[in-house]
């Protein structure tokens, strides 16, 4: 990796212009990406990992139909101005400040793949490696996962970086599998990447989730990649064009992830977050409780 400024990650770009359709009829209008977990919307969790993570640019990959994303991202003035100060405030917190952030909305108008809407961001990002950030993957923890992983990056002699959880054996063939070439704490270092597999054939149980640090390079695989899986652009078959020529490690984080995509993950996510604040305690305790007696009776 090289050791100057360019190598420092600037950007991160969020693809939010999926369909969600695992998540209809709640979808229908409501963006998958601003769907809550408890009372905080999927993106702006992603949101606050970005600014943790020292990112000057955030691009919004979205689509035409989903411009409550753009809302969102945005201070309400007129809160404050009905005399709502201490929610204004909380929402300004939300919001991005454009002082220290660039936020460039750019649209990808037909969801043709996750590969197809990075490459839509390739005009707006800074020189450099950039971030992609998945919102529909929540990953919580004492230390967030984008931070992690560009602190990781330099020293992982690769310009490709994949987040990765251990998966059981019988869940490889809903994720890209990495294959193995040699672990480094929490470094992977990859030879191959491997879409879904067979789990009787996967190389290894290294799961890749949404979080990625990605060479400069990689929009020349996207500009040149064929449709894949589902007849769309994938970014995970750009990445493996490149594996021998830029590199590929994987980054075991220590968060815990929920793929808030699919309904199991969403309710587990707040499930989780809700036993994490006194505030749900006696609901949880009730729950609990009922489910003990039904299953006495
Ligand atoms: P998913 O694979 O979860 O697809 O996308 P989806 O359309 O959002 O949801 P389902 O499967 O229909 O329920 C993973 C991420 O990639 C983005 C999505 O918005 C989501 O953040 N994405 C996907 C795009 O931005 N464009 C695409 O063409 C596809």
């Amino acid at each position: 990796m090289p050791e100057d400024s360019e190598a420092i990650v600037k950007t991160a770009i969020f693809p939010v212009a999926g369909l969600g359709t695992r998540f209809l009829p709640a979808t229908k209008a409501t963006p998958k990406e601003l769907l809550p977990v408890i009372d905080t919307p999927l993106i702006q969790y992603a949101i606050d990992e970005a600014r943790d993570a020292g990112v000057e640019r955030i691009v919004f990959v979205s689509h035409p139909s989903k411009s409550a994303i753009e809302r969102h991202v945005q201070d309400d003035a007129d809160l404050r101005e009905r005399g709502k100060a201490r929610l204004a405030r909380e929402l300004k917190q939300a919001a991005i400040d454009e002082d220290l952030h660039d936020v460039v909305f750019v649209m990808q108008d037909e969801p043709l793949g996750l590969g197809h809407a990075v490459l839509c961001a390739r005009d707006n990002v800074l020189p450099g490696p950039v971030a992609v950030i998945l919102p529909d993957d929540l990953i919580v923890g004492s230390k967030e996962c984008l931070s992690e992983m560009i602190a990781a990056y330099p020293n992982c002699d690769s310009g490709h970086m994949v987040a990765t959880i251990d998966v059981a054996r019988d869940d490889v063939a809903s994720y890209g599998i990495l294959s193995v070439l040699a672990r480094n704490g929490r470094v992977i270092k990859a030879n191959g990447m491997v879409e879904k597999p067979d789990p009787a054939a996967a190389p290894s149980k290294s799961a890749v989730v949404g979080r990625y640090v990605l060479d400069a390079a990689i929009f020349d695989a996207l500009a040149r990649q064929t449709p894949g899986v589902g007849g769309e652009i994938q970014q995970t078959d750009a990445i493996a064009t490149q594996i021998c020529t830029t590199g590929l490690s994987g980054f075991a984080f220590s968060g815990q992830r929920f793929d808030c995509g699919s309904k199991q993950g969403m309710l587990a996510a707040g499930l989780h977050l809700a036993r994490q604040d006194p505030a749900f305690d006696a609901v949880l305790d009730e729950f609990v409780a009922g489910q003990s007696s039904s299953t006495a009776a």
